[in-house]
């Protein structure tokens, strides 16, 4: 049995709603720890496909647990659509628990969003618009409102009467905007809350109670390492913590409930939203990857920005997260080029630099270093082990695994559950074993 984190190892994207429903497969217990519904997982069964923001993927297996946990923000709106289109597709929802102490996205956090991303002009920050921002700034502010609030009327109506008469007074001065009706948005949360109040829990209560049944939990991040409030390319990144640590903190565990962190990386690079990104790639290869790989946002539908794949950025990644190994997904993304480049180092002022900076101008301005390696032109999406790939596949994964010095555990070649490549058990397999005294991976192909 392990307790696992699967976190994003870039800018989001990376294809771990594919991750956790493949790992959900053992799971008895899934737990969304931060974000809301800014994040979108797409994930295919059978041909179907589930397109879910807030309820983990997990809940697409009949016995296991999802739940949502107090760091995520919940927008009810949303949750029960998503309620709805699973329940429409024959997938039930018996199992799925939300926090009381999460936060609730109201009507003003998403039109505070709007107005202020326009409102900033040179300096947006391109967020998807859903208010996320907003609420978790209520929720440092202490004017939040919790689920537990929206389940007493008495209490929601006490409260939002004078949040909203406050909320109101910037919409209004400072943003231009007509006011929002109180009495409408009381009325219509609380039908909200009718729908949700059976799947209401105490959270950590209920996952420390699976720790002691030692059932398997597995923690499903939302968002991305370089998105990360604290240690991400601030100021453009998200409003919560999707970082391995943050996972504990959201759901209410201490770090000795983990047993293991994988990481997500694409075999490339992808970014939506604002900010420095110093392997994207304008032109025709760039084009390439964005059509064969489908970039464009779940939540959104932007375009996704697309480069090469950065191993200063993964580096980054296994520190910050403590990554045991990395799922690395979309290989299949690649067959048809030439040759494909990997970031290794920066230059930053002329100077090499092998560690991530945080000071934003100098990531702002640094200039990659690449690695040439020969393509494979050749389609791996039929591959199923190791031994099928092309030998130029193999030696690109090597060589990722070997700069970033930690084992790749998972491939993935395409979209659906068979397509994927197990490389070792990335929750029961050897912990860190596979690296010699010098960090560097051996015997993993
Ligand atoms: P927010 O989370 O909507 O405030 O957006 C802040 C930044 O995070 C923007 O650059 C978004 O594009 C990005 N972002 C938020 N959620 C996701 C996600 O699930 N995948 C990729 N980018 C995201
Ligand atoms: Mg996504």
């Amino acid at each position: 049995m392990a307790n696992v984190i699967v976190i994003g190892a870039q800018w989001g994207d990376e294809g771990k709603g594919k991750i956790t429903d493949l790992l959900s497969r053992s799971a008895d217990v899934v737990v969304r720890s931060q974000g809301g519904v800014n994040a979108g997982h797409t994930v295919v069964v059978r041909g179907q496909t589930f397109k879910l923001h807030l309820i983990p993927s997990g809940i697409l297996y009949p016995n296991t647990e999802c739940i949502i946990g107090s760091g995520t923000v919940i927008d009810p709106q949303v949750l029960i659509e998503e309620i709805d289109q699973l329940k429409a597709l024959g997938v039930s929802v018996d199992n799925l628990y939300i926090s009381q102490t999460a936060h609730v996205t109201m009507p003003y956090h998403r039109q505070i969003d709007r107005a202020s991303e326009e409102s900033r002009g040179e300096y947006k920050i391109g967020t998807t618009g859903r208010g996320i921002g907003p609420t978790y700034a209520d929720k440092s502010e202490r004017t939040g409102i919790r689920i537990l609030d929206l389940m007493n009327p008495k209490h929601l109506h006490k409260q939002l009467k004078w949040t909203i008469d406050y909320k109101n007074a910037i919409l209004e001065k400072l943003y231009n905007l007509p006011p929002l009706d109180s009495e409408r948005i009381i009325k219509e949360y609380l039908v909200y809350a009718e729908r949700l109040r059976s799947h209401v829990v105490d959270s950590s209560l209920k996952i420390y109670q699976a720790v002691q049944e030692k059932k398997n939990i597995l923690f499903e991040g939302a968002q991305g390492t370089l998105l990360d409030l604290d240690h991400g390319t601030y100021p453009y990144v998200t409003s919560s913590n999707p970082i391995a640590g943050g996972a504990c903190v959201g759901a209410g565990v201490g770090p000795t409930t983990i047993d293991r962190v994988i990481g997500v990386a694409k075999a490339y690079t992808t970014r939506v939203g604002e900010g420095p990104f110093p392997t994207e790639l304008n032109g025709n290869i760039g084009n390439l990857l964005c059509d064969r790989g489908a970039e464009f946002g779940t939540t959104t539908g932007r375009r996704r920005r697309c480069g090469w794949f950065d191993a200063v950025i993964g580096r980054y990644a296994v520190r910050i997260n403590g990554l045991d190994c990395l799922a690395i997904t979309k290989l299949d993304v690649l067959d048809e080029l030439e040759e494909i480049k990997v970031c290794v180092a920066y230059k930053i002022d002329g100077v090499i630099c092998n560690h991530f900076p945080t000071n934003a101008s100098a990531f702002a301005n640094c200039e990659p270093v690449y690695k040439i390696l020969p393509g494979w032109r050749q389609s791996t999406t039929e591959c199923r082990s190791l031994d099928d790939l092309p030998k130029e596949a193999l030696r690109y994964l090597q060589f990722l695994a070997e700069i970033m010095k930690v084992p790749i555990a998972i491939v993935s070649v395409g979209a659906s559950r068979d397509q994927t490549i197990i490389v070792e058990d990335p929750i029961h397999g050897p912990k860190r074993a596979l690296l010699d005294a010098n960090g560097i991976p051996v015997d993993m192909f």
